[in-house]
């Protein structure tokens, strides 16, 4: 296995975890939450995050693979993993794990937008700004990060890592 260096440990993870949940949770006060969770790389943010949200929160999971052509997404996109229940005239935040080229979640939004929600806010915890080809509008942000392959706390290389507890890269 490669060697994984420390990027952002549990300290720092957990500290900005809490700011994002505490700032939502003030931002929609007295609102019904519906965090949608992009599969598999934002189960661990997702759930913390949730954690830490005072308030009517649910959960939706959505899957797509985006197609690499070596290094990044190429922008074809396939949904893997539909949501469950109707967003219809709801309040929804997209978590996601991290932003490099936006194509994945360029496409996400769109999609998402056809299903009618009455607002759709994202937020990410990692964000190679330096990568992005397709604009995105990020409403909440953990990090942004430089151009490092990153694993942990969820990101994988072919599965593994994702259960690190911190964020780390690969050289
Ligand atoms: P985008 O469409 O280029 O923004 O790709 C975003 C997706 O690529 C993310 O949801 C991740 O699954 C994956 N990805 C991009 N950079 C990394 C990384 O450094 N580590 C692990 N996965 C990554
Ligand atoms: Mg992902």
């Amino acid at each position: 296995m490669e060697e994984v260096k420390v990027l952002i440990n549990e300290e720092r993870l957990s500290k900005r975890v809490k700011e994002i949940g505490e700032q939502i949770q003030e931002e929609y006060k007295g609102k019904e939450i519906i965090l949608i969770c992009i599969l598999k790389g934002s189960v661990f943010f997702t759930v913390d995050l949730a954690k830490i949200i005072k308030g009517n929160v649910k959960l939706e999971f959505i899957r797509v693979s985006s197609y690499t052509d070596g290094t990044e997404s190429s922008g074809k996109i396939d949904l893997k993993l539909d949501l469950n229940d109707s967003i219809e005239g709801k309040d929804v935040i997209v978590v996601e794990d991290i932003i490099d080229t936006g194509r994945t979640l360029s496409y996400l939004i769109d999609y998402l937008k056809t299903k009618k929600p009455n607002s759709i806010k994202l937020c990410a915890l990692l964000d190679k700004v330096e990568r992005r080809i397709q604009e995105v509008n990020v409403d909440y942000t953990g990090f942004q990060i430089p151009d490092k392959f990153v694993v942990g706390y969820g990101l994988d290389v072919d599965e593994k890592y994702r259960n690190l507890p911190y964020v780390g890269y690969i050289e």
